[in-house]
């Protein structure tokens, strides 16, 4: 049976090179998303061209109706959802606001975690009773290592309020939601993917998003009884997996 892949946020950057080894490497029938149909389609397009298996789909994580519309389209059309990568993120840090706890707007912190974290918790709430219900499911989530609580007052990062907080966010909903899972053959896990050539890494980032998709595709296919509820740094940097602290 062939798996189906769903990749939020993937007509471009990380989501887009996810996506594509998915394809290429796994054999998986990977579903592109976004909020730009249009968008998600000319890059499906181009994964046709290179004869992959995928489906475009719209899907704006932050708004709940189209969350629930997009997986019923999918439960419909699939029977079945086998992998979940939330990867769809915004980060407000070149804000010279956010460099400072007295300068960061409020209503900045708000969206960031409402599309960092929020939204991740309303797509498992979509995703996970498909999975349960086939007794499988791999949940990938991309955070930053700038998210590690425990290395915040020695790491040399900006501030970046907004952006860490919704990734420490993040990365607490992941832990949560793999204590309610374990037991079963659903594993959800973190990882950082380093710094990227993407529109949010900008040009001087040291590597590109393919690269910064390889530990993406580790936890996309662990096998029955592999981690969960594990932060993991990119393996480029240390030749294999590598857990970070929380
Ligand atoms: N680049 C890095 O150096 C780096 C480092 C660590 C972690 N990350 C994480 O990697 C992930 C991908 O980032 P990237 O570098 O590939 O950035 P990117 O090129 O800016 O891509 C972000 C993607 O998320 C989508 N998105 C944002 N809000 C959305 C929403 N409400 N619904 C659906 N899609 C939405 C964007 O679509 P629109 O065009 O419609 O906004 C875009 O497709 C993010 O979670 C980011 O935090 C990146």
């Amino acid at each position: 049976m062939q798996r189906i892949a769903l990749v939020t946020g993937s007509y471009k950057g990380l989501g887009f090179a996810i996506a594509e080894r998915l394809a290429k490497d796994e054999g998986m029938k990977v579903i592109l998303s976004g909020r730009d149909l249009a968008k998600v389609q000319e890059s499906a397009a181009r994964m046709i061209k290179d004869d992959l298996s995928v489906d475009a789909i719209e899907l704006d994580v932050d708004q709940q109706s189209s969350v629930e519309s997009a997986i019923a389209t999918l439960e419909q059309k699939y029977g079945h959802i086998d992998l979940l990568v939330n990867n769809a993120g915004v980060n407000p840090s070149y804000d010279p606001t956010e460099q400072s706890f007295l300068t960061v707007k409020t209503k900045t912190l708000g969206e960031t975690i409402n599309t960092n974290a929020t939204a991740v918790l309303t797509m498992m709430q979509s995703v996970v009773p498909l999975m349960k219900k086939a007794g499988y499911g791999r949940i990938v989530n991309v955070s930053t290592e700038m998210a590690s609580l425990r290395g915040i007052p020695t790491d040399y990062y900006p501030l970046a309020l907004s952006y860490r907080v919704s990734k420490i966010a993040l990365n607490g909903i992941v832990s949560l939601v793999a204590k309610e899972l374990a037991g079963t053959d659903i594993l959800i896990n973190a990882y950082s993917p380093g710094w990227l050539k993407t529109d949010m890494g900008g040009p001087d980032a040291p590597f590109t998003a393919h690269e910064g998709a390889e530990t993406a595709i580790y936890l996309a296919t662990l096998p029955t009884g592999g981690p969960s509820g594990k932060f993991y740094a990119e393996m480029r940097k240390f030749g294999g997996p590598i857990e970070l602290q929380w």
